[in-house]
């Protein structure tokens, strides 16, 4: 007879506050352990009351972790503590967890209950970067902006691209092998619409997520430009970028809309870029188009030739946004 083996579903919660490379890439290591990942997320009452409040609400948290390419389904709603019968409500075999301990405010492991039934897997928790950190960054950002005014990039100063160049606290190591784990490694295939979009996509929000999802509509393979950390900074100002490139590519990557990321594009969307990628259109959101040092419209090209299109997000967030809810909430936090 016919003997289909029963499909693994792997159950993983949290917070998903500020959702950044690390959630996605434990949410990547679930998959692997199984066939379909289901996420159950904490509502902003459950973690106002085990952490005090998330920075982004349920409505946002929810909406970033359906985003990213490896999650099949998101529950709102999940316990602190992981229940056998939340697991079994949701058809699922065991929870994943990344190798740190978490508690509840009265200071009970969060995962006792299935890790004594054996329904408890371990995946390793990325390092060098977790949403304290990045809110820290927010704060030294402002502190220094007030201190000393705008920072210049000192290309001479810098020569690890694994640091902030600005506010320096990163300790994640890109490699090679992370990339091409984020990476789905597909060519577009034979007369694909390729649509091209370019930008700064710091702390990946979901401004930028209802954004790409609009660009992938126009077409059927959709190619992310990063800009680097000095061009993002020349035209941004202040410290940004609060991500540097190489952490901004996987957060871009983790996107189930993205297929390929060019890292460090080209400001001007050129002939050569358009070439080289046989590029069919070329889209912007909803946010203004900055111009480089006063110089022209990085559009010029793809509009003369009229494969250029703007599109709402119709979604308000912004990099600078978030800067502003943290510091507004600073003590909060
Ligand atoms: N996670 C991870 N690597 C990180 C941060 C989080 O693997 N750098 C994992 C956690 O281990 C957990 C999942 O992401 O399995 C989501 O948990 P969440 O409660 O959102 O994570 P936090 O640990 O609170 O993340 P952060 O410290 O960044 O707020
Ligand atoms: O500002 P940044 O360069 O990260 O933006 C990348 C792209 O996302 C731009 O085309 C921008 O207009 C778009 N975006 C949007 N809606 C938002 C935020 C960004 O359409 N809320």
């Amino acid at each position: 007879g016919q003997s289909k083996k029963k499909e693994v579903r792997v159950w993983c919660d949290g917070c998903y506050d500020m959702v950044h490379f690390g959630h996605a890439n434990s949410l990547r290591q679930a998959k692997a352990l199984g066939d379909k990942v289901i996420v159950g997320i904490h509502t902003d009452e459950e973690i106002a009351k085990h952490k005090g409040p998330p920075v982004f609400t349920e409505e946002e948290r929810v909406k970033m972790v359906k985003g990213i390419k490896w999650v099949d389904e998101v529950v709102l709603g999940a316990p602190y503590v992981t229940t056998l019968e939340v697991l079994d409500q949701h058809n699922c075999d065991f929870c994943v967890h990344g190798d740190d301990i978490t508690m509840t405010a009265e200071g009970v492991d969060t995962y006792h209950l299935v890790k004594s039934a054996n329904r408890y897997r371990e995946v390793r928790r990325t390092a060098g970067v977790s949403t304290t950190d990045l809110v820290g960054r927010m704060l030294l950002l402002t502190r220094n902006h007030f201190r000393q005014g705008s920072a210049e990039y000192d290309i001479e100063k810098e020569d690890s691209a694994a640091k902030s160049p600005w506010t320096g606290c990163s300790q994640f190591l890109p490699t090679t092998q992370k990339i091409i784990q984020f990476s789905d490694g597909k060519s577009p295939n034979p007369g694909d619409k390729i649509v091209y979009v370019a930008g700064a996509f710091d702390l990946f929000h979901v401004g930028h997520l209802d954004f790409l999802e609009k660009a992938k509509k126009l077409g059927d393979y959709l190619i992310v430009g990063l800009h680097t950390d000095p061009v993002v900074n020349s035209y941004k100002g202040s410290n940004y970028p609060i991500m540097n490139l190489h952490e901004r590519v996987l957060s871009v990557l983790a996107c189930k809309f993205v297929n390929e990321v060019v890292i460090g594009a080209p400001y001007c969307v050129t002939e050569e870029l358009l070439e080289h990628f046989k590029i069919d259109v070329v889209c912007h959101g909803r946010t203004p188009i900055s111009l480089e040092d006063g110089k022209s419209d990085p559009y010029a090209l793809p509009k003369t030739r009229a494969i250029f299109e703007l599109i709402d997000s119709g979604n308000e967030m912004t990099t600078e946004r978030i800067v502003e809810r943290i510091i507004s909430h600073r003590l909060e936090y």
